[in-house]
């Protein structure tokens, strides 16, 4: 890899890091999750780092795809809390999540989750298959009673695109495909005590460009100019709360028809089982891997 680019990556590591660290306390009962949300992206904004998709604060049986709509009153109540958070350096990515647990209950499956993610991170080199990923993540949590989510992956990462090609599987699959030299790629295992899956629900907050084409309300060329400049980054409906609801929930229910964006439902948990998460971005050497974000 490029040393300009490697230095990028790095740079949106440490900054994703940071911030982590610090958005740490504001995980509180009592907090609202859009203030948590906003602060945690005025965090990566004030470092200068791009944010990479809106920041996923998912509670309890909820897995992912999941940030406050503009007018959220919700507060984070005693859950267990997962926070994903992204940040892009010129569009080089680090990818990095942490669980949370309030109400005390859950600190083995939090470890089960620790040492899954550690296991994985400590195989990555280039050559080895992705399925041996996969199979160590799922026996390392397995080993502490648990359930990996099985249709939940880790996924490879390139400039401006947070889902680049390779998925890394969070079970033993059947696959053949290998980690090479220079990848880069986010590894994050799921724990569930559920079914061991999610489902999609009809809950739209985040979306993200597909291609550009014409559109003909005022409102609508300036959604698109401002998607354009995150080249393909995922945005949250609440990031364009400038445009009256109501017009906003039409211009975007167009674009998904017309295919000029698409949409992520909230994923939640199939037999609404508590979720935890933790996730690191690595970038792939002959001799192992750098874990930005560690
Ligand atoms: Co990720």
């Amino acid at each position: 890899m490029e040393q300009q680019i490697l230095d990028k990556y790095i740079e949106a590591g440490k900054i994703a890091k940071e911030v982590v660290d610090r958005s740490k306390n504001l995980i509180k009962p009592d907090a609202k999750t859009l203030d948590i949300a906003e602060a945690i992206e005025n965090m990566i904004k004030e470092k200068n780092a791009e944010i990479a998709f809106p920041v996923n604060i998912s509670v309890n049986n909820i897995a992912a795809h999941s940030t406050p709509s503009w007018n959220d009153e919700s507060v984070i109540g005693e859950g267990v809390v997962k926070i994903d958070l992204g940040t892009a350096v010129d569009g080089y990515i680090a990818d990095t999540a942490y669980t949370i647990d309030l109400t005390g209950k859950y600190g083995k499956m939090l470890d089960a989750n620790k040492a899954a993610l550690e296991n994985a991170l400590k195989t990555l080199k280039a050559g080895v298959k992705i399925s041996e990923i996969g199979k160590i993540v799922e026996k390392t949590i397995k080993s502490y009673g648990y359930k990996p989510i099985e249709n939940l992956t880790g996924h490879q990462i390139d400039q401006y695109q947070l889902h680049a090609g390779l998925s890394i599987p969070n079970v033993d699959i059947n696959s053949n495909q290998t980690l090479s030299e220079d990848m880069v790629i986010a590894i994050e295992p799921f724990v569930t005590d559920g079914a061991g899956s999610v489902i999609e629900t009809n809950k739209y907050e985040i979306y993200s460009l597909i291609q550009i084409k014409p559109v003909r309300m005022a409102e609508e060329r300036n959604l698109l100019k401002e998607l354009e400049i995150r080249k393909g980054m995922p945005f949250a409906k609440r990031w364009f709360k400038a445009i009256p609801e109501i017009k906003l929930n039409l211009i975007l229910q167009d674009m998904v028809n017309r295919n000029i964006i698409r949409r992520y439902g909230m994923f939640r948990e199939k037999g609404n089982g508590m979720i935890s998460q933790f996730e690191h971005t690595a970038i792939i050497t002959k001799e192992g891997a750098i874990i930005t974000t560690q």
